[in-house]
């Protein structure tokens, strides 16, 4: 694996730069103003840097206590595939140890990688997306029966 500068610290990092990762990874739009929302409510966060350059991010919204969720991981694509990833995962769920339960959901193809971590599917995972439809047609939700 190659090595990267772990930051933990929002305010250390150029939201700019940040929604561009997640635009190339791809992981969808996000503007820097939200990403500063997101980021910003969430206990925990990792961005890792190959030189001056962000090449992947993560964080972990937590109650202290029971529920640890963790969001927006992504990894530059000139960066995959060389066990990034799997760094920023370990480290968030180091950084949620002691949580009852860390949860994310998976992006459709990514259920693997998160398999191969400890991760195992939710039985009876239920959502409300802001866009029930979308969500349904990308895969991550399943129509009502
Ligand atoms: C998914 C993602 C974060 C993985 O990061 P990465 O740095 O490429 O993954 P790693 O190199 O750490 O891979 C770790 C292991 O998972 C496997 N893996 C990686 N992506 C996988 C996938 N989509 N499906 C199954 N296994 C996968 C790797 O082969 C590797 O296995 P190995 O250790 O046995 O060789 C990255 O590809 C990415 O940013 N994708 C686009 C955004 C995205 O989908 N994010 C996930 C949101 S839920």
């Amino acid at each position: 694996m190659d090595e990267h500068r772990w930051v933990d610290d929002l305010d250390a990092v150029d939201l700019d730069e940040l929604s561009e990762l997640y635009r190339l990874a791809p992981l969808g739009v996000k503007p820097p103003d939200r990403l500063a929302v997101v980021f910003g409510n969430s206990m925990f966060v990792r961005f890792a840097y190959a030189g001056s350059r962000l090449v992947g991010a993560g964080r972990v919204l937590a109650d202290g206590i029971d529920c640890a969720y963790i969001a927006d991981v992504a990894v530059h694509p000139q960066h995959q595939g060389r066990g990034l990833g799997r760094a920023i995962i370990g480290r968030l769920v180091e950084a949620a140890r002691g949580h009852k339960k860390i949860l994310l959901y998976a992006n459709p193809g990514t259920e693997g990688f998160y398999l191969d971590l400890g991760f195992l599917p939710m039985a009876t995972a239920m959502a409300i997306w802001d866009d029930q439809g979308r969500a349904v047609e990308a895969g991550l939700l399943r129509a009502a029966p």
